[in-house]
């Protein structure tokens, strides 16, 4: 009785997540879900132009390493989606597109294929992608409700991750119904997992941030690495705002329209405070001069998230932007490419070290 209870329940409680899943995806490509009074800060730099580059435009290289895998661009796909058939298409898209282009991948949360394994085929893209690092990813507030080392151990496993992200979502969960909001001692078992798992445990934000001491305390309990994921592009209580049907948590999630720390100030603090950590720089990022100015701020990756999206989702009209999906991925990595041209940086290296970003 016990079992069967428990098998209903979880069914259940896959149907929800399942659900909750294609309506972000639908809220994302369809409502205004940027953050309203805070931009990224990337907008508030520039490049001073250099005329004499002294150098090829054709001996610049992209090349970049992540999670102990070579890569021909320092750009990635943030975490998005799977555990539907639609979000499922998606990520194949995503992870094609991330093989040809040398792009790292990250997954969309799998608590939707912990929670039914027959799911977990919408996170599998690893024959799409066999050769660029594939990212799993799990809420960090999942360690406070019955997850562990073996969901972790799962994850990785189910998508041949070479990595896990963790992601903080505290301003999400609070907004929503259902959300989970018992984000009490979590560093604890960062640790645990960070110690235990075989494969290197980052940690993610989902769009308010993460500032330079909160990342040193993640690094000081094992983090390999940080996305910033700043505030400035997509808005989750603005996303959650569209799903709610309780009005006082409707009204009180555009009170946070413009909360979080901006994807520009999160890099600067933490490349300050941490000088030897991994940071992706993401979060509004929309085209390659962008990912250029994270970069000369301190990040050693970037990540695009719902910039990609609608080219790799099927439109209302069952089209489907596959080449379109291709040339953006083409154009931005063109334009960090031109932009390192347009300031004499040959490498990713040297462009981090640029002295030519200024305010
Ligand atoms: C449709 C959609 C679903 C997302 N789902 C997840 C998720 O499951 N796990 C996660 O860590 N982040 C998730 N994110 C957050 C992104 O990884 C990213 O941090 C955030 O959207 C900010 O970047 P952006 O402004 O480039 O979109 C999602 C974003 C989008 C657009």
């Amino acid at each position: 009785m016990a079992a069967e209870f428990n098998h209903v329940h979880k069914e259940a409680q896959s149907a929800a997540t399942a659900k909750r899943k294609g309506e972000h995806i639908r809220i994302c490509l369809e409502e205004q879900v940027v953050a309203e009074g805070i931009a990224t800060g990337l907008d508030n730099v520039r490049f001073r132009h250099r005329a004499l580059p002294e150098l090829a435009f054709d001996s610049i290289s992209l090349e970049s390493e992540f999670l102990g895998k070579k890569i021909g661009t320092p750009l990635m796909v943030s975490s998005m989606t799977g555990g539907t058939a639609e979000a499922g298409e998606i990520n194949r898209r995503l992870a094609e597109a991330a093989q040809q282009h040398g792009w790292a991948i990250g997954l969309g949360s799998m608590r939707a294929a912990i929670e039914n394994e027959r799911l977990a085929s919408t996170f599998q893209i690893r024959s799409y992608a066999p050769d660029v690092p594939i990212i799993a990813n799990l809420g960090a507030v999942q360690l406070n409700y019955g997850y562990g080392i073996d969901q972790c151990r799962k994850a990785v496993d189910l998508a041949e991750a070479d990595g896990l992200v963790l992601h903080l979502n505290s301003m999400q969960e609070v907004f929503q119904a259902e959300g989970d909001t018992n984000f009490s001692n979590l560093l604890g078992k960062i640790e645990q997992i960070c110690r235990s798992l075989d494969v290197p445990v980052g940690i993610k934000e989902v769009g308010w941030g993460i500032d330079g001491d909160t990342a040193q305390s993640l690094m000081s309990v094992g983090v390999a690495f940080i996305d910033v994921a700043g505030a400035g592009g997509t808005s989750w209580s603005q996303v959650e705002k569209y799903r709610s049907s309780d009005t006082m948590k409707r009204l009180a999630a555009e009170t946070f329209a413009d909360w979080g720390i901006s994807t520009a100030d999160c890099i600067a603090d933490i490349r300050a405070k941490a000088p030897t950590a991994r940071i992706i720089g993401s979060g509004g990022l929309l085209h390659g001069v962008h990912a250029a100015k994270a970069i000369a701020l301190g990040a050693d990756l970037v990540g695009f998230g719902r910039a990609l999206l609608p080219r790799a989702a099927v439109t209302e009209e069952g089209e489907i932007w596959e080449e379109a999906l291709h040339d953006q991925f083409r154009r931005i990595a063109f334009e960090l490419k031109a932009a390192m041209f347009g300031i004499g940086a040959g490498s990713i290296e040297e462009l981090q070290h640029t002295t030519r970003l200024v305010k």
